[in-house]
């Protein structure tokens, strides 16, 4: 048998043009075949369309059509999240032009571990994400998988810099994986603050804080995954400063609005975190993982510092070589900055500041189709893109059963969030293309789907 060919050597491109054309086949076959946001049928039903594809996981002899086979049928099983009608979570339709990037970054395979494996990719990095943590008003940033692995450092941060007793004060509404990180790094039980309104109470807060000993470090939301609400963010930080804790800003979904004219002023405040969490793989349109943690003190990352000789021995770091194993705590790492640069520079701030204008405009005009609806409540008017509403007079147990009866029959993909000590349909907006028509349609299928 012939060794099959690898995608980074200089004959690699040759190799992978045929494998590029059977895998964009695939995808349009399976996409195809899907015909909708989600495939029907519910688990079951896809799970033996994806057993009866893979067949024998490792047969004797190889298969060469796995590719087109698995592909297509990954696709035709997957949520689109680029369907109008597929809008639960902070999952974005990927750019075009990030997924090609993205796919350069797996052909060369460096690995962001050591300069050696790396060169160029850690020499981007290094640019790119302090450019980025200049836009949030901090000065650097690190990359992480996403918004939990950025929560996780925040508070690693804050046990390094603050001592091992620092007790995180967080609302209600701030993402579970905060108070998991603060578990997994064996800090004291957090203070979960109430946020009735979806939003952190500055007095409950000031309250929290006058109570408790130090050392404190307060978590903040801008863009609160249940329904999209950005805390009170000057008002948070004057609290920090006044009692002297530490604080971190989770802008995981919100924080992209700094590309905007428009609603960039909505951050204000962000600048005076010691930490922001931003995910560029929700309002960014970046594919899977596009995290990063912004630092307004270089100095904090020293904690990170750490030795390995094979990857980073003092000689090597004396004589000008990188020393990349401070950036992570992971050691193979994938360069996906590049697929970030690539949108950065592409789309430029006009075009990355109008994506977001459009989506918040989207969830405006969604909102109003569910106000002027008489069979409809809306929760409350969208601060980013999420819209939150049920239908009138329907109880917890109808709202969510009309949710999960559309996913089994894959015609949309609606989320869920229990506010007010109610539950409510959510929709998360993130296509900035969708019309007018197709979201008058989304709420056509909840209220065909509603009984009564
Ligand atoms: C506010 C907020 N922070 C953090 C996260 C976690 O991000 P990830 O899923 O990328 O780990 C989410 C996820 O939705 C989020 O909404």
């Amino acid at each position: 048998m012939t060794l099959p060919p690898f995608a980074s050597s200089p004959e690699g491109p040759d190799a992978l043009r045929p494998l590029l054309d059977t895998v964009l086949d695939a995808l349009r076959d399976g996409g195809r075949a899907r015909g909708g946001p989600l495939p029907a049928g519910g688990p079951e039903a896809v799970a033996a369309r994806i057993a009866e594809a893979v067949g024998d996981v490792l047969p004797d002899e190889g298969d060469p059509d796995a590719l087109h086979t698995l592909v297509r049928a990954l696709a035709e099983g997957s949520a689109d999240p680029a369907d109008p009608l597929c809008a639960a979570h902070l999952h974005c339709p990927p750019l075009a032009v990030a997924t090609a990037a993205d796919l350069a970054v797996s052909a060369l395979n460096p690995s962001l571990d050591s300069w050696d494996q790396a060169p160029a990719a850690s020499a981007l990095e290094a640019v790119v994400t302090r450019a980025l943590a200049r836009q949030l008003g901090l000065a650097d940033a690190l990359v992480t998988t996403g918004g939990t692995e950025s929560n996780q450092l925040a508070l690693l941060l804050a046990r390094e810099t603050q001592g091992g007793g620092v007790r995180l004060v967080c609302g209600a509404n701030a993402h579970h994986s905060l108070t998991r990180a603060a578990w997994l790094l064996g800090l004291p039980e957090p203070v979960v603050v109430p946020a009735p309104g979806g939003i952190l109470d500055p007095a409950a807060l000031d309250d929290a804080l006058t109570g408790l000993p130090r050392p404190l470090l307060v978590a903040a939301t801008a863009g609160t995954t249940d329904a999209g609400l950005i805390d009170p963010l000057p008002e948070i930080a004057a609290l920090c400063s006044a009692h002297g804790a530490r604080l971190h800003i989770d802008a995981a979904y919100g924080g992209p609005l700094v590309f905007s004219d428009r609603h960039r002023e909505q951050l204000a405040g962000l600048e005076a975190a010691h930490t922001v969490t931003l995910d560029l793989h929700k309002l960014g349109w970046q594919p899977v993982a596009a995290g990063l943690l912004a630092v307004a003190r270089p100095r904090d990352l020293a904690v990170l510092q750490h030795r390995a000789d094979y990857l980073n021995a003092d000689d090597d770091t004396e004589a000008g070589l990188p020393d990349l194993l401070g950036r992570s705590l992971r050691t193979t790492r994938r360069p996906d900055v590049l697929k970030t640069a690539v949108t950065l520079k592409t789309l430029g701030r006009r075009g990355l500041g109008t994506m977001v204008d459009q989506v918040c405009a989207r969830a405006r005009e969604f909102a109003a189709l569910v106000q002027d609806h008489p069979g409809f409540e809306l929760y409350d008017r969208p601060v980013i893109s999420t819209v939150l509403f049920r239908p009138a007079g329907a109880d917890d147990d109808t709202v969510a059963a009309v949710r999960r009866g559309l996913l089994e029959e894959g015609r949309a993909v609606l989320g869920r969030a229990r506010l007010g000590g109610r539950l409510w349909l959510k929709t998360t907006l993130l296509n900035p293309h969708a019309r007018p028509d197709e979201l008058a349609h989304l709420l056509k299928l909840v209220e065909g789907s509603t009984p009564g």
